[in-house]
C-alpha cells in the first residue's frame, strides 16, 4: 500500500456570455476562417458584470465537491492557481474560502499562469503525502479577458474566462493498480520570460498591464517542452504511450495538441480537446477539460490520465494520476 492524493470529484463554471469568432470579428481586425485555422478555436466565454476569478473559481469547487459528496468543511487546504486575482492581495484563495464557508484551512494562489494548474496539483500532492493536509480543492481560475489588449488581434482571439476545480484526498491504495497521483515533474526557464508576459504590475508600472506575446516563438518551445515533460511523467511512472487512456492537456491550439500527441507516438482520439469551445484559459484550461471529460464519460474511475501544461514564465509540467 501506498499513501497517494486521489481525486474525489471534478466540477467547472463558465461565464454566462459565449463569443464566436464570428461576434468578435465585428469588433477586432480578424476573422472566423482565420482563427479556426490557426488555432481550431470557435468560441471563448467573457466574464461579465460580477463575474470574477473568486466567483467562477467558488461555482466551480462547489460542483466538485458536490461530485465527491464531502461538505466543503472537509476541506482543510485551497490552492488556486491564477494569474488574474481578484486583487494584488490578498490571495483570490482566501475569497473562495470565505465563499465556501470554510473558516480554517490553508489557502493561498500560485501564479505560474497557464501551467498553474500542474504547480498547484503538485504542491497539493506533496503536502497531503506529507500530512500537511488530508482534503484540497485544487482550483484553477482565469478571467483573462481583463488582461488582453482588445485592439491586438494576435493575442485577443485566442483566451477565454472560466474555472476549474478537484477535491484531493490522501488515502491509501494499492501501489500497483490504486487510484491518484503516481507522478510529477515541473519545469521552468526564466531566460524566456518576455516571450509571454504582462506589460504592468504592481512593482514595476503599477497598472494592472496587458498581455504581450511571441506567439511563434511561444509555439516553438511549446510542443518541445510538453512532449519531453509527458515523456518524463511516463518514465517517473513506469509506464508508456501505449498505456496512457487519456491526456488532458493545456488548451492553447489544436495545433499545438496535434504536435504534442505526433511527437509522442500518442492517439489523437485520446487527447481531451475543448480549445475550440473554451479558447485558452489559462490555468484553468487543464482542471475545465478534466471536467468535461469525467462528466461526458470519457473518463472513468482506474482510467491512466496524463495532465500537461505550458505557460508563461517559461513554465510547464505533467501529471500522470489513475483517476
Ligand atoms: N486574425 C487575422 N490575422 C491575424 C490574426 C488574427 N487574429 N493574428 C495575426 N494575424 C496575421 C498576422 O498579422 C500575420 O500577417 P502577415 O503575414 O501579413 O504579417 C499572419 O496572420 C500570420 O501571423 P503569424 O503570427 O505568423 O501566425 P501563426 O501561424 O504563427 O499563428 C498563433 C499565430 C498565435 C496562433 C500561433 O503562433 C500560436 O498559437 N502560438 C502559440 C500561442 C500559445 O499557445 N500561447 C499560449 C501558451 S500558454
Amino acid at each position: 500500500m501506498t499513501l497517494r492524493s486521489v481525486i474525489l470529484g471534478t466540477g467547472s463554471a463558465l461565464p454566462r456570455r459565449r463569443v464566436d469568432n464570428a461576434e468578435l470579428a465585428k469588433t477586432v481586425d480578424t476573422s472566423d476562417e482565420w482563427i479556426v485555422a490557426r488555432t481550431g478555436i470557435r468560441s471563448r466565454y467573457i466574464a461579465g458584470e460580477g463575474e470574477t476569478t473568486s466567483s467562477l473559481a467558488i461555482a466551480a469547487s462547489k460542483r466538485a465537491l458536490e461530485a465527491a459528496g464531502l461538505p466543503a468543511t472537509d476541506i482543510d487546504l485551497i490552492i488556486l492557481a491564477t494569474a488574474t486575482p481578484d486583487q494584488t492581495f490578498p490571495a483570490s484563495a482566501t475569497t473562495v474560502q470565505a465563499g465556501l464557508g470554510i473558516n480554517d484551512c490553508v489557502a493561498f494562489d500560485v501564479a505560474a499562469v497557464c501551467s498553474g494548474f500542474l504547480y498547484a496539483v503538485t504542491v497539493a500532492d506533496n503536502m497531503l503525502r506529507g500530512g500537511a493536509a488530508k482534503t484540497a480543492l485544487v482550483i484553477g481560475s482565469e478571467t483573462f479577458s481583463r488582461i488582453l489588449d482588445w485592439e491586438d488581434r494576435t493575442t485577443c482571439v485566442l483566451f477565454g474566462d472560466g474555472a476549474g476545480a478537484i477535491v484531493l484526498q490522501a488515502q491509501e491504495t494499492d501501489a500497483a493498480t490504486g487510484r491518484g497521483i503516481i507522478a510529477n515533474r515541473l519545469h521552468a526557464d526564466g531566460r524566456h520570460n518576455g516571450l509571454l508576459s504582462v506589460d504592468g504590475g504592481p512593482s514595476t508600472t503599477g497598472t494592472v498591464g496587458k498581455v504581450r506575446m511571441k506567439g511563434q516563438d511561444v509555439f516553438r518551445h511549446a510542443v518541445v517542452n510538453l512532449a519531453q515533460v509527458m515523456q518524463e511523467v511516463l518514465d517517473d511512472a513506469g509506464l508508456s504511450a501505449a498505456d496512457v487512456d487519456w491526456v488532458v492537456p493545456h488548451q492553447a491550439n489544436a495545433r499545438i495538441l496535434d504536435a504534442t500527441a505526433r511527437k509522442l507516438g500518442l492517439d489523437p482520439a485520446r487527447v481531451v480537446v475543448t480549445v475550440d469551445r473554451h479558447a485558452n484559459t489559462s490555468a484553468a484550461s487543464v482542471p475545465l477539460a478534466l471536467d468535461v471529460a469525467v462528466r461526458d464519460g470519457r473518463i472513468k474511475t482506474g482510467d491512466l490520465v496524463v495532465l500537461e501544461a505550458m505557460g508563461g514564465g517559461f513554465t510547464w509540467g505533467a501529471c500522470a494520476l489513475r483517476f
